[in-house]
């Protein structure tokens, strides 16, 4: 390890974070982009929540360990990170679930608006969008180019396959000026970048909670409503999106805010893990942690420079927490890097995703998983057979 390296780490601002996370020895987990790691409060969380909240105050919980207000509290922490109003952001669902909702809603008021959706965006996305028009008789057609006239446009800060991030004031300006709204997905965006979502003028979005967040598998998404375009309809109109609904009253009358995005029972033991995962963000700047990914990143495109592997990422400026490599035999290679204790992932057809979580990385790390790297492009032991057996996920 050169000086430099050691350097960087003793000078990083967020070096005291890796001890908030449960990281398994000798592993080095470039994966906090897909699932972020364990926390050390999470853990305990969980277990509290299950022996005494559940197990013990049983439905007394509601109000005695405040669940009832758990989507809001962790929506509240979710807001500081990503730069809005606590009372904009509220957890609950997935991401999946939360853009149908928020592209019905802003469908019902403006119903000349049409869908538009980049054919490279996050597939859960296109198909959302894809099964809500031919519910609604109309077609999408996926594509680069936005049809004329007023669109409801998804699009995501940062793309999940490259990297690149996302003029959010330039594409607002451009929707807008034709009447129409952009959601912006933010799964790849929350809890790695600065987003200053209020600031650059967006309107509503939605992200994931289980990537940079850190709140575990499958851990609830969440929902931004800027609050002065949160007067929306959504048509999933649960009684947990409802003013009051302990008043068990027959009409539908949406909550204040973000919260009217809320629909159903909020599960409460995966809010409990992800609530206490966003404590790792507490006194943290999100410019450092966007610097942080960025230099993190940096240093890994440097040390593997030369190995013949092509970047389809941006430099570091327009780049997210990620950065992609391309190798023909991608998967096999990212396979053979993984038995050697460095973690990323693939995606098709010859992409290996590296992603660089700031809370709980070293660069001491990226410096020793691009010496991996190196090996193993050498040493080509990613042709051995068992390195290209396809897994379900990957
Ligand atoms: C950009 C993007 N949007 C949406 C999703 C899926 O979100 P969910 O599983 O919460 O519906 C992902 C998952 O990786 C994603 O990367």
């Amino acid at each position: 390890m050169t000086l430099d390296i050691r350097n960087l780490d003793a000078c990083d601002p967020l070096r005291d974070r890796r001890a908030l996370f449960e990281i398994p020895a000798g592993l080095t987990y470039l994966d906090g982009n897909s699932l972020g790691p364990l926390t050390i409060a999470a853990k305990a969380r969980l277990r509290s929540a299950a022996e005494h909240e559940w197990g013990r105050g049983l439905i007394a919980s509601w109000n005695d360990a405040d669940w009832i207000r758990l989507p809001a509290i962790a929506g509240a922490k979710i807001a500081r990170v990503i730069g809005a109003e606590a009372d904009e952001v509220i957890v609950c669902d997935s991401v999946s679930v939360n853009l149908f909702k928020l592209a019905a809603a802003l469908k019902r008021s403006t119903p000349a608006a049409q869908f538009a959706i980049d054919a490279a965006e996050f597939p859960t996305d296109i198909y959302i969008l894809d099964g809500l028009s031919s519910l609604l008789g109309e077609r999408l057609r996926a594509g680069r180019e936005l049809p004329p006239g007023p669109v409801i446009l998804v699009k995501s800060l940062v793309d999940f396959r490259t990297g690149a991030v996302a003029d959010i004031a330039n594409a607002e300006a451009e929707v807008r000026s034709a009447g129409g709204a952009i959601i912006w997905d933010l799964s790849h965006a929350a809890g790695v970048l600065d987003v200053r979502i209020k600031e650059s003028g967006a309107r509503f979005a939605v992200g994931c909670g289980y990537k940079f967040l850190n709140g575990g598998p499958g851990a609830p998404a969440f929902v931004y409503a800027r609050r002065d375009a949160s007067g929306l309809s959504q048509p999933i109109s649960g009684w947990m999106g409802h003013a009051r609904p302990f008043d068990f009253a027959g009409g539908y009358v949406p909550a204040e805010g973000a919260a009217r995005f809320a629909a159903g029972t909020p599960p409460i033991l995966s809010l409990c893990a992800l609530d206490a995962a966003l404590d790792a963000f507490d006194g943290v700047d999100p410019a450092d942690v966007e610097t942080k990914a960025r230099r993190l990143g940096d240093l890994f495109l440097e040390r593997t420079e030369g190995l013949g592997l092509r970047t389809i990422s941006p430099q570091s400026g327009r780049r997210g927490g990620q950065v992609s490599l391309v190798h023909e035999q991608g998967y096999a290679v990212m396979q053979a890097l993984i038995a050697r204790g460095v973690v990323g992932d693939f995606r098709p057809p010859d992409i290996m995703r590296f992603g660089f979580s700031p809370l709980f990385l070293r660069y001491a790390d990226v410096a020793s998983a691009a010496d991996a790297l190196k090996l193993v492009l050498s040493t080509e032991e990613w042709r051995d057979q068992r390195f290209s057996m396809r897994r379900l996920v990957t």
